[in-house]
């Protein structure tokens, strides 16, 4: 297993709903926190690994992993703020996206027990930002301004003849 690199097309593809909750799965969702950690990441989905499946690891504190199964976002505040980002499949690139302040997402553990999650704050945009890869959103799709990289991002889209509303 090893870290999609944008533009790979694996990154704009939605992933599919889990099924089978089983030892495979647990060995995936182990090998993303190892991955996550390796690149100093907070979180870390599904396609970024080229898996198509709804898939994220989150360590949004040290020490405190976390893997959702199928995560979707079922409410979220009116208020938005500033989040500066980055993304292990965007190396060296940083810049700043509008988030919901807060969101309640609906999720499953490996398991396939079902849980609710109320989050605000750096974890709210760390779920918004890992729950829109696997509907094949990236975080470039919704920056406001670069901080960091942006000769590299626009040859990057220029390979991938995508354009990004910054740019428009
Ligand atoms: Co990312």
């Amino acid at each position: 297993m090893q870290v999609t690199y944008y533009p790979n097309k694996i990154l704009r593809q939605p992933t599919k709903e889990i099924e089978k909750f089983d030892d495979n799965l647990a060995n995936t969702a182990k090998e993303m926190i190892k991955i996550m950690r390796e690149d100093k990441g907070v979180g870390l989905a599904g396609p970024q690994v080229s898996l198509d499946q709804a898939i994220v690891v989150i360590e949004p504190q040290p020490g405190k992993t976390k893997v959702l199964i199928n995560p979707t976002i079922t409410n979220n505040s009116q208020d938005m703020t500033l989040s500066e980002e980055g993304c292990l499949s965007f190396p060296g690139i940083f810049g700043i996206v509008p988030r919901y302040k807060k969101v309640t997402i609906n999720y499953q553990d490996l398991n396939g027990k079902k849980h609710k999650l109320k989050a605000k704050d750096f974890l709210s945009y760390v779920l918004q930002h890992e729950i829109d890869h696997l509907n094949g959103n990236l975080f470039i799709d919704k920056l406001i301004k670069i901080r960091q990289g942006e000769d590299k991002l626009k040859s990057l889209l220029k390979e991938a003849n995508e354009t990004i509303k910054l740019y428009e």
